[in-house]
């Protein structure tokens, strides 16, 4: 790979340990995938955040990282972390999880990193532009990154996109480069799709059978942002799917030669399958998760609509960014929630979090990305349906066919 003098002197260790050390990472990965040459980032989104995850192992990997005065270079926020940040005591999380949880964010802290915990870093302050060159980790966000806001980033891992923070670029291969981005499936959607639980389902459906291509959706006449999130969220969690197309909705969908000469088509006229494979068949709830990815604003105000009046039975939590629940608070839209015996969570998910010590055994979700993990992850049943579904589930604790 060649590198340019100013990558040559901070490979050479004259920037110091740990931004060599980064340099050391990105060289390696270029090399591996075949890159010319490093390219400038805007952002980074760093994955390997929960402590449930990272284990003391990986604590201790960016504690020493941070004493070799590492610093990112351009923004960079991180992925859900293993508990709220703020309310963790008040959620039941265990003061000895805690305290090793704030050791993460303290070390990503020492390295510049904002602590801004979110799969939905678009949502928060980390807002690409079209034709932005990023090292992204969280598969969703990817997804969402490359196929509607139309920038470029590979699947980052979490020490890869770390690396690239503290020296403002990645290397040039994968998705940066134009002729890695044009679909190899033509997939016709010949069924309806109304909620975001059919976007997860279609999503579930789709990366089940394409993997890691790239898909090139035809017949969806209209899709909103949330709609969108869940679909790319789905596909990357039952395949590998960092890149999707969809007619007159996507902007790369618009490039002329965007599908490839040979593209098989796939016909998908009902989502029996993905509803068949993603939900269980439990009928008492104690857990409720909506917001797989991190919820919007727009979603947390449905939530509250569905709550207005209404008492819990099962905890319920919404989980988002600090930033968006920030909002949420100032729009009256939290008090609205708590009243009805509900959470916003903020900072972490009911994937990263360590949900079984907190004895939840049956949960019900509107995220296909959430349906899919939860049972292997978090050790729970799973009831997957629409969101006026698990509100009700909530509230009744039980679950209506
Ligand atoms: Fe985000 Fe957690 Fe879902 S990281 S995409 S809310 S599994």
């Amino acid at each position: 790979m060649e590198l340019t003098k100013k990558e040559e002197l901070m490979l050479g260790g004259s920037e110091g340990v740990g931004v060599q050390k980064a340099m050391e990472i990105l060289v390696a990965l270029g090399e591996i995938y075949g890159a010319e040459r490093m390219v400038e980032i805007k952002s980074a989104q760093v994955a390997g955040v929960s402590y449930r995850n990272l284990g003391d192992a990986g604590l201790e990997f960016l504690e020493e990282w941070a004493s070799q005065g590492a610093k990112a270079r351009v923004l960079a926020t991180l992925n859900p972390a293993g508990m709220d940040l703020c309310e963790w005591r008040d959620l039941g999380f265990s003061e000895g999880f805690a305290v090793k949880q704030l050791r993460v964010i303290d070390a990503y802290k020492r390295m510049g990193v904002d602590a801004t915990c979110t799969c939905t870093p678009y949502l928060a302050g980390n807002l690409p532009c079209f034709g932005d060159h990023l090292a992204w980790s969280e598969s969703s966000a990817v997804s969402y990154a490359n196929s509607v806001i139309g920038a470029r980033t590979n699947r980052e891992g979490g020490p890869s996109a770390l690396a690239a923070a503290i020296v403002g670029r990645t290397p040039m291969y994968g998705l940066h480069l134009e002729e890695n981005r044009r679909a190899g499936f033509i997939i016709d959607v010949e069924c309806r799709l109304e909620s975001v639980s059919d976007f997860g389902a279609l999503g579930y459906i789709v990366g089940k059978i394409i993997g890691n291509s790239i898909p090139f959706f035809k017949g969806i006449k209209k899709a909103n942002l949330d709609q969108l999130k869940s679909l790319g969220a789905a596909m990357a969690a039952s395949g590998a799917v960092a890149l999707y197309h969809m007619e007159g909705i996507t902007p790369e969908a618009q490039r002329k030669d965007v599908i490839l000469d040979d593209a098989e088509r796939i016909i998908i006229n009902n989502l029996n399958k993905g509803f068949d494979a993603l939900d269980s068949d439990v009928d008492v709830i104690d857990f409720v998760a909506i917001g797989c990815p991190h919820a919007s604003l727009e979603e947390i105000e449905q939530v509250a609509k569905l709550l207005d009046g209404r008492v819990v039975k099962a905890t319920l939590w919404v989980t988002t960014s600090s930033k968006v629940k920030d909002l949420a608070k100032k729009r009256g839209i939290l008090k609205r929630i708590e009243a009805s015996g509900a959470h916003i969570v903020a900072d972490t998910c009911m994937v990263v979090a360590p949900i079984e010590e907190l004895g939840f055994r049956n949960m019900a979700t509107n995220a296909g990305k959430a349906a899919f993990y939860a049972p292997a992850h978090s050790k729970t049943n799973v009831r997957f349906g629409s969101l006026k579904k698990c509100i009700d589930a909530a509230v009744t604790g039980r679950w209506q066919e």
